[in-house]
């Protein structure tokens, strides 16, 4: 095993945490149970897997993290890989949706809280760890959630069983007691304390370098708009140090990037210039690593980033913060650069020590509000795909033990879904279709859609389909109101007469061939100024590509052909579609108006769809937008027959 990086290591010291560390080893020594209190900055993440490591007294299974977002899980690995001399994928690594990098010998591993939960439909104990270190778990997402309950009767169950088990034979790691660690950066830790029999908590003492908070003085209208400005009065007004903003998606993302691009190309000769670097879930690895290189010299750096991506990511050299109040998260302290950004550069930190700033484009009052409504997702989400994994792991959600309970109401709903698409048998019980489809990493109308396409003929099709409506920007064509006119003649190049879900499939196709093309109009360069033409969002074609590979992977596993194509007939692929989605229909009016099958809500077809100036009997949608109108986007038709055919109807038959 290779040993520390010295240089990092000297780093590593200077954290707040480094202090406690045997203090810490023996409290998780000592209990089955600990939660971890401190601010963000102060080490925890990183180093509480190596402490529990480096220390032996854990038998030798692997120790996970779990992280709410994928960006973080990356970048910590890499991180800690760094630190321990060695290479992501080997004695560190990470697991997440789509992207596994582990192998034998990983004994780190940082993993998203929902991959933790598709590793227990195959080991339901999860007795390949000793130690599962449940991260951010303030957050309270859906998925920590269900990682915590989920535990908490694993716990039992394995330390139960080795008690019986003593003095009959060596521990191995199955009998290995189950070591839980709950790492917060709020006041909450007595509430997963007491979930937890009142494991013990310990406390990290924090930096607490000062930051002065600002607020609006009054609500601001356009927060983007007011965003960009208290950008540039920053840029002129103060000292060094660089900018984080906090947005709510990529698109605005994109839409101030433009803005700052475009004004900082007016800032005088000799004044410093400004180097945006954008940060959300869809962006290419290497462009998320930019935010952690330090701006060259006499540049200000600012990041744009999404909730997806902050507070698990310390970015060094940050001294002022834009909080826009849109991105849900609420707590973070600015991080001091104290030579963290050398594990890329070893170079010199950049702003010197200094106090930090945080502008809040909302109202004093508004942050209290804010902060006091948090409720955690587990009550105020659909819970379709985790009440098929609860169901999956022979537990009841009803009965299950949660650290907020979800309403009745809603698991009711999710059990009335899933009854609809198969997954569940009158009795409650997971069907063999239920099984099957919590193969796929898919919200359980897709996963459905794709079984049916198996059944169909139409996998190859259904797949590139799904694989659009599950990345995280599904709109393959750029939403700009300027240059609408533009966009719809685009769309209408690849136009399929069935609506917008075969005509994502026509631009899917048409990429890839326009990229896997050569000569100056095809290649990498050409696929994007093909992009460019078409009004086509490349990342978005290209997050898709990525998914359906994924997919496809799973499909081979379990035994479905992804290459399966129906060639023509292309009503196949609509009807799969509806085996899963069949809760998203409309029917025509004799006034001319839509009406919802099951909700009875009156709908519109959204005007980017390629049905908006078409009157169809049936149409099947992938998702409402809530505007002055209720839309139906990406919008397919269909015949009124499919509907009877559909498991739901025949059942009243
Ligand atoms: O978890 P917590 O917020 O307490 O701290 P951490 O994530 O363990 O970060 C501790 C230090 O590690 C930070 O101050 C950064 O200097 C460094 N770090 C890094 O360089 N790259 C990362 N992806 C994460 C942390
Ligand atoms: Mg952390």
């Amino acid at each position: 095993m290779p040993g520390p990086d010295p240089i990092l290591l000297e780093q590593r010291k200077q954290l707040p945490i480094w202090k406690g560390r045997q203090s810490l080893v023996r409290a998780v020594v000592e209990n089955d149970t600990v939660v971890i209190l401190g601010e963000t900055g102060s080490g925890k993440t990183t180093q509480v897997p190596q402490f529990l490591l480096e220390s032996n007294e854990f038998g030798n299974g692997t120790i996970a993290v779990t992280q709410p977002r994928k960006v973080a899980a990356i970048s910590l690995a890499t991180r800690v890989a760094a630190e321990q001399c060695s290479t992501v994928g080997a004695l560190v690594g990470y697991s997440i949706r789509f992207d596994d990098q582990s192998s034998a010998e990983t004994k780190i591993k940082y993993l998203t809280d929902g991959m933790l939960v598709r590793e227990l439909l195959s080991d339901p104990l999860l007795s390949r760890y000793n130690v599962i270190i449940v991260d951010e778990a303030h957050e309270r997402t859906l998925r920590t959630d269900l990682v915590l309950s989920a535990l908490k009767n694993i716990q039992k169950e394995r330390n139960t069983k080795r008690t019986d088990r003593k003095g009959k034979g060596p521990e191995t790691v199955k009998n290995c007691p189950l070591k839980i660690i709950i790492m917060s950066a709020t006041l909450d830790a007595q509430k997963f304390s007491k979930f937890f029999n009142n494991a013990r908590i310990l406390y990290v003492e924090g930096r607490q370098h000062p930051v002065k908070v600002f607020y609006a003085e009054t609500p601001q209208a356009d927060y983007v708009e007011s965003a960009l400005r208290t950008f540039f009065q920053i840029h002129i007004g103060h000292g060094p140090g660089d900018v984080l903003i906090f947005l709510s998606g990529q698109e605005e993302i994109e839409s101030l990037e433009k803005s700052i691009t475009l004004y900082a190309e007016h800032i005088p000769e000799g004044e410093s210039k400004v180097l945006v670097c954008p940060l959300y879930a869809g962006l290419p690895q290497h462009q998320q690593n930019r935010i952690f290189m330090p701006a060259p010299p006499a540049t200000r750096k600012v990041v744009l980033a999404t909730n997806i991506a902050e507070t698990s990511i310390t970015i060094p050299g940050i001294r002022f913060v834009i909080d826009t109040g849109v991105a849900k998260e609420k707590s973070y302290i600015l991080q001091q650069n104290r030579g963290s950004a050398s594990h890329l550069h070893n170079s010199e930190p950049v702003v010197p020590d200094g106090p930090g700033f945080c502008f809040r484009l909302y109202t004093e009052d508004g942050f209290r509000q804010f902060r006091d409504s948090a409720t955690p997702e587990i009550q105020r989400c659909n819970l379709t795909f985790a009440v098929l994994q609860l169901k999956t792991l022979g537990q009841d959600p009803e009965t299950t033990e949660f650290l907020d309970p979800p309403s009745p109401e809603t698991i009711q709903e999710s059990l009335i879904v899933l009854f609809g698409l198969e997954a569940l048998d009158h009795t409650g019980n997971v069907t063999s279709i239920g099984r099957e489809m919590s193969n796929f990493p898919l919200d359980p109308p897709l996963a459905r859609a794709l079984l049916a396409s198996k059944t169909l003929g139409c996998t190859s099709e259904t797949l590139i389909i799904l694989s659009v409506l599950s990345a995280s920007s599904k709109l393959l064509f750029e939403p700009s109101a300027d240059k609408r006119e533009e966009i719809a003649d685009a769309r209408n190049t690849f136009r399929h007469s069935s609506g917008d879900h075969l005509t994502l499939l026509n631009v899917v196709r048409a990429y890839g061939e326009v990229r896997s093309g050569s000569g100056s109009d095809g290649g990498n360069r050409g696929a994007k100024e093909w992009c460019a033409r078409h009004h086509v969002n490349e990342r978005a074609v290209k997050e898709a590509e990525r998914i359906e590979k994924q997919l496809k992977e799973t499909c081979r596993r379990v035994g479905v052909d992804p290459d399966a194509t129906c060639g023509e007939d292309t009503d196949a692929v609509l009807k799969s579609l509806l085996m899963g989605i069949f809760q998203n229909c409309a029917i025509l009016q004799p006034d001319g108006t839509y009406r919802q099958t099951l909700g009875r809500l009156p709908v519109k077809i959204h005007p980017s769809s390629t049905l908006f100036t078409r009157k169809v009997p049936a149409i099947v949608y992938d998702e409402l937008v809530f505007t002055s109108n209720t839309y139906a986007r990406t919008v397919s038709a269909i015949e009124q027959a499919w509907l009877l055919d559909l498991p739901v109807n025949r059942r009243h038959d």
